[in-house]
């Protein structure tokens, strides 16, 4: 079916955009917790080992073809691969960002319910444990963060209405700027406060006994989530951009900057977390239980600083979780709109319906119905389970083999050196070739597998 398609305005839109979807909570709230587990700046060296020799293959290999069907999932299976099981695929990452979407919408919710309380009471406490229970006591409760959740995902919806340029090129282009200035400013008054010191230095002295192999399946799964790999956005986003655009260097410089931001976020959270005296691995409850307290405690020597510094943090967290929601939610009205033929508007609406009731449940599930186990896990962490450490890993594994193993040779070398035009010879294809086929398979199974037994 021929049809006219919407495409970002150029390189630097197509840039935001797809950073847009990179940079979110898996950068301020998954990165600076896994590094305090993990072992500070050892970690960061598998980090970025795993974005480079991994991820970095893997979005390309998605960004390829996106870019050369212009199409969505369905679509650019059935383009590239007519007739065959591929098209499962297709389906497979229409529905897995519908899932993960559920679920970070609910956590997107959570944050928008802190900035509104940074903006008003502020947080006042004099123990960590009392943040921790007003956290845990607050997202048991049924209706506040029902009402964050439908805040969250409606907002989307809106921004996803509005089309590719006019909703989400723009919002991307006021808000990804508005981010790195945010974080680079919490950093800077992060690393500041008395006692930081040793916060940078975990972050900059490796440990290298902290290199194990769980640390090392961690990294790469991390580098995943934070790409968002693996589930049809970067294929969807891809399908925007212009054929003139070079895929390489977008694809590149998106890799570049989302490292780039959770290094500057690591920076922001670590140094305050040593100046409170508090232990590293506080694990996931860092940023709504752990840093409400560090605001708090500031709060008491220099109180509107911190105040101040309280909101800039909650908002950078509610924008870069809204920039990368609305990229999982345009996989699914990209689909509907072009497979099923349905306007904008009412794709965008069913796509609101079925993720806002999987997040209704995902969201009670902390409370009335924290009883109802799937596998003996409450839903909420099911869906984290079955997509972080299935859907993910498995639709990367399935779209590197198809890139690798699939489509013609020919074809992703086009794309790769754009066209042939592309400066350097034919080794940096090569190796980006060596990567994605006998590489990355075993990596991901190891992630899988590593996922799988921990
Ligand atoms: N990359 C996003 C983050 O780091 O928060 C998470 C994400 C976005 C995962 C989009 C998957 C996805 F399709």
């Amino acid at each position: 079916m021929e049809r006219r398609r919407e495409l970002f305005g150029g390189r630097s839109a197509a840039i935001l955009a797809l950073a847009g979807s990179a940079i979110g909570l898996g950068n301020i709230w998954r990165f600076p917790y896994m590094v305090g587990q993990m072992g500070g700046a050892a970690f960061i060296i598998l980090y970025l080992a795993s974005c480079l020799l991994l991820s970095l293959p893997i979005f390309l290999a998605e960004a390829i073809i996106g870019h050369r069907t212009h199409a969505g999932t369905i679509g650019a299976m059935e383009q590239l691969a007519p007739g065959t099981k591929w098209k499962w695929l297709g389906l497979l990452t229409v529905l897995s960002p519908m899932v993960i979407l559920s679920y970070y919408s609910v956590v997107g919710g959570w944050s928008i319910d802190y900035l509104w309380r940074s903006l008003t009471v502020g947080f006042h406490v004099d123990e960590v444990g009392a943040v921790s229970s007003a956290f845990g006591a607050f997202i048991s409760k049924p209706w506040g963060p029902l009402v964050c959740h439908t805040l969250f995902l409606g907002a989307c919806a809106g921004i996803v209405s509005a089309g590719i340029k006019s909703g989400i090129e723009r919002f991307n282009k006021i808000t990804m700027p508005l981010l790195f200035v945010l974080i680079v400013l919490i950093m800077v008054y992060s690393i500041s406060l008395p006692g930081a010191g040793a916060g940078v230095d975990y972050l900059l002295k490796p440990d290298f006994s902290k290199i194990t192999p769980s640390a090392i399946a961690a990294a790469m799964g991390q580098s995943f989530f934070s790409l968002s790999l693996g589930v049809g956005t970067i294929l969807t986003y891809s399908s925007y951009i212009h054929r003139k655009e070079n895929i390489l260097v977008t694809g590149a410089g998106t890799v570049f900057f989302d490292l780039l931001f959770a290094l500057i976020a690591g920076f922001a959270i670590m140094p305050a977390v040593f100046a409170a005296g508090i232990e590293p691995g506080a694990g996931p409850g860092l940023i709504f239980e752990t840093l409400p307290f560090i605001f708090a405690k500031m709060g008491t020597t220099v109180p509107w600083v911190s105040s101040v510094v309280a909101v800039l943090f909650f908002v950078t967290i509610v924008f870069a979780a809204f920039t990368s929601a609305i990229s999982m939610f345009e996989v699914g009205v990209a689909y509907l709109v072009e497979q099923k033929g349905l306007s904008r508007r009412r794709a965008t609406l069913l796509i609101f319906a079925v993720t806002w009731l999987l997040g209704a449940l995902c969201s009670l599930s902390f409370g009335p119905l924290s009883g109802v186990k799937i596998f003996g896990r409450t839903i909420f962490n099911f869906c984290d389970f079955l997509t972080s450490n299935f859907l993910m890993t498995f639709g990367g594994l399935l779209f590197v083999i198809f890139v690798g193993w699939k489509m013609d040779k020919a074809a992703v070398r086009d794309e790769f050196t754009h066209g042939g035009t592309a400066r350097f010879n034919g080794a940096v294809f090569d190796v980006f070739w060596f990567l994605l086929r006998y590489i990355a398979p075993p990596a991901i199974v190891v992630i899988f597998l590593t996922n799988f037994v921990a």
